[in-house]
């Protein structure tokens, strides 16, 4: 018997799903109960390693996974709804952010319940070469686009002791949908738009001021609402005011905070070259070796010729990053000439409103920060050293926006 679709989301723990599937529910099962999932049936993974050399590394977990959604009535028809949604280009995105994963009940591993968004993902290969392939680009990096979808696997496993499952669906779709490029060293984003609360001006000589715009401060000059910096008093809302000839604002300071005092821009001698929501390119760091700073270097100037290339009429106005790694207080914490410095001081950092939690994710590979005890976690290196004993002085590192030219 059809169940309905809440009851079905309850039989697999899903907490949040798209409420679009509201509407697509009945059509969906009604297919699925006729023809069943197609991406339960391991030889559809076969058949995207031959047309695509999709599975470098893991086709028979995928496969065994498929073979293991079989076996579940309840996982095979959400992996149908997930297909239903991702095979539409118009709404995959918008329903991969709204949905969450499913779960065990008791939370132990299960392969099918933790492979089901890696699985479906899949009927999105096809779409995405397609795309890539009608874009002109070259076959390399189409086959590292669809191979690097299963990159979600391996960074389920480190975060869950060794065990096999998908993390990501959504961030996924960047790749999919060719918004997200492997370039050397970094990973680009293109078609980003700028999110830093600022307006950012530049004048004859070159020199750059950020003015805060539609952001509320903390007394220290940091986001209100980081960690550390809730309490409102002589918190205050910056924004850019202007005239037919000047602009006035509340600059950042090379730390990224917000100073309380404002300054004047004559329009003669400035110009607003970068402000929230304009065109730029993202830079993501992979967790795949060192982030050496000649690498680094090499990887912009490769991003200029691919742009110039491939994305000709791809108008950014400048380079952005949003990262625990820009935090100014990691020059202190690991010496100016550490990698992660000298990549931070790449960009002018911007404060925004951080929870301080990053590190816990993409440092010492936690899946919840909720439940980290900062006294078990590992001293191995210098920057796990560093990090310890800064949240056990009751610090953080925030996550902080950035740009560069
Ligand atoms: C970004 C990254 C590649 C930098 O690594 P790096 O080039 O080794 O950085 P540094 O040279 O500045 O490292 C200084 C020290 O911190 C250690 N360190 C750096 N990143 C570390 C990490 N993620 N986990 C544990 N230790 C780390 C280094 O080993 C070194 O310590 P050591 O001298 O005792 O060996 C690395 O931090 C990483 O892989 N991070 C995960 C990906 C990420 O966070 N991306 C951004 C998401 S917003």
């Amino acid at each position: 018997m059809r169940p309905t679709l809440e009851q079905l989301m309850q039989t697999v723990h899903c907490v949040k799903f798209p409420a679009r599937w509201a509407e697509i529910y009945d059509n969906v099962m009604e297919n699925f109960e006729q023809n069943g999932c197609p991406l339960t049936d391991p030889a559809y993974y076969d058949d995207l390693q031959e047309r695509y050399h999709a599975f470098p590394q893991y086709l028979e977990v995928y496969k065994q996974a498929a073979t293991a959604v079989a076996k579940s009535e309840s996982l095979a028809r959400v992996l149908a709804l997930l297909v239903a949604s991702l095979s539409d280009p118009d709404h995959a995105w918008g329903d991969a952010k709204a949905f969450s994963a499913p779960k065990t009940a008791d939370g132990k591993p299960d392969l099918a319940t933790d492979m089901l968004t890696g699985l479906a993902i899949c009927c999105q290969i096809p779409y995405q070469h397609k795309l890539l392939t009608g874009w002109g680009l070259p076959e390399d990096v189409i086959l590292r686009s669809v191979q690097v979808l299963e990159k979600g696997v391996s960074e389920y496993a480190k975060r869950h002791g060794g065990a096999p499952g998908y993390h990501l669906l959504e961030w996924f779709q960047r790749n999919i949908f060719g918004h997200l490029y492997r370039i050397h060293r970094l990973e680009i984003e293109i078609f980003a738009n700028f999110s830093g609360r600022a307006k950012i001006f530049r004048n004859s000589k070159g020199e750059h001021v950020a003015l805060a715009h539609d952001i509320v401060l903390h007394q220290s000059g940091r986001a209100l609402g980081c960690k550390n910096c809730e309490d409102e008093a002589r918190s205050w809302l910056a924004d850019v005011r202007e005239n037919d000839t000047v602009w006035v604002g509340y600059p950042y300071d090379d730390q990224g905070l917000v100073k309380p005092t404002t300054v004047t821009l004559s329009k003669k001698e400035w110009q607003l070259v970068l402000e929230y929501g304009d065109p730029i390119v993202s830079l993501h760091i992979p967790a795949d070796g060192r982030l050496d700073a000649t690498a680094v270097d090499e990887t912009l100037a490769m991003t200029k010729e691919f742009l110039k290339t491939y994305f000709p009429h791809y108008a950014y106005k400048g380079f952005y990053c949003g990262s625990w790694l820009l935090d100014p207080q990691l020059a202190t914490l690991l010496g100016p000439d550490s990698n992660i410095a000298r990549f931070g001081k790449r960009f002018a950092p911007l404060t925004y409103k951080s929870d301080g939690n990053a590190v816990f994710g993409f440092v010492f590979l936690k899946p919840d920060p909720k439940e980290v005890d900062i006294t078990t976690l590992p001293e191995n290196t210098r920057l796990e050293r560093a990090l310890k004993a800064h949240y056990l002085a009751g610090q953080c590192i925030y996550e902080v926006k950035g740009y560069f030219f």
